[in-house]
């Protein structure tokens, strides 16, 4: 993508962490910005803290919701042309003492949040960014994509299906010529909510989304940055080693 300013964007999971740094740093660019979560309150919030920033109450995770949003995002933005598909939580497990109910309750919503409503958000949006000039689909994946850890295993798997999904969109939308580019983004452990409490030295959202403006300004396929990029090369140096390291 050339340039930032003048696109429309739409941030999922864009009232905290990393979701809302990406959506400063867009606004910060130029681009007319919408953002959508579950809690009303907390968007009004950051409605009122970021002016000119569009909400949305929608969960990515229910497929009626994705739809009015879609409906919503036509009205109240332009044609969109950056879609942030950042919406993510993470659940612990642990299959050999857990009973089976807790781990059913819990499977279905990790999936359909962190996959299953970027590939339907992605549908439903498809016919918009396929009319702008140029566009860009941001997915955010993980640095557990490829070395994942102990205590997160949906979590993991649904940010390797992110990695995977991502590569098999971009060649879709190469062979089709179209002007939508796909980013997978794989950050590591970055200072949000939901790693509170865990390994010093993480990343700020603020970095991740400076990084991300950059990787879609030059058309990056893939972004990997801090740790990520460490693990990357240890993980073909030494894999034993990287997944001793990362498994906890
Ligand atoms: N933090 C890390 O170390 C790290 C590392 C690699 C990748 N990531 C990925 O980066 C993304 C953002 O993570 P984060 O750490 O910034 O998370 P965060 O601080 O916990 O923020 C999550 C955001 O997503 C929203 N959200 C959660 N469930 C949602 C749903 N069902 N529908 C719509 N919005 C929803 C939350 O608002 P509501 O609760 O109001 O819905 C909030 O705005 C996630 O996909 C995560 O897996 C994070």
């Amino acid at each position: 993508m050339k340039s930032i300013a003048g696109q429309d964007a739409l941030v999922t999971g864009g009232s905290a962490g990393i979701g809302l740094a990406l959506a400063r740093a867009l606004q910060a660019h130029g681009a007319r910005v919408g953002i959508c979560a579950r809690d009303a309150d907390r968007l009004k919030t950051v409605a009122a803290e970021n002016p000119g920033l569009q909400t949305f109450v929608a969960d990515v995770g229910r497929t009626d919701d994705l739809r009015r949003l879609c409906s919503e995002v036509s009205e109240r933005l332009g044609g969109l042309s950056i879609l942030v598909n950042n919406a993510g939580i993470q659940y612990q497990y642990r299959f050999p003492e857990a009973p089976a109910e807790d781990i059913l309750a819990k499977v279905d919503h990790e999936l359909s949040v962190n996959f299953g409503g970027m590939v339907k958000l992605t549908a439903l949006l498809m016919p918009q960014l396929l009319q702008a000039p140029e566009a860009v689909i941001v997915n955010m994946s993980s640095s557990l994509a490829i070395t994942p850890k102990a205590s997160a295993p949906v979590y993991c798997a649904s940010k390797a299906a992110v990695h995977s999904f991502s590569r098999s969109l971009r060649y879709q939308l190469e062979d089709a010529k179209s002007r939508v580019a796909v980013l997978d983004v794989m950050p590591p452990l970055v200072d949000t909510a939901m790693t509170a409490g865990r390994w010093q030295g993480r990343l700020l959202p603020e970095h991740v989304a400076a990084a991300v403006i950059e990787a879609v300004l030059e058309g990056r396929e893939v972004l990997k940055l801090g740790d990520t990029v460490r693990l990357d090369v240890l993980n073909r140096l030494a894999p034993r080693l990287a997944a001793r390291r990362v498994r906890g």
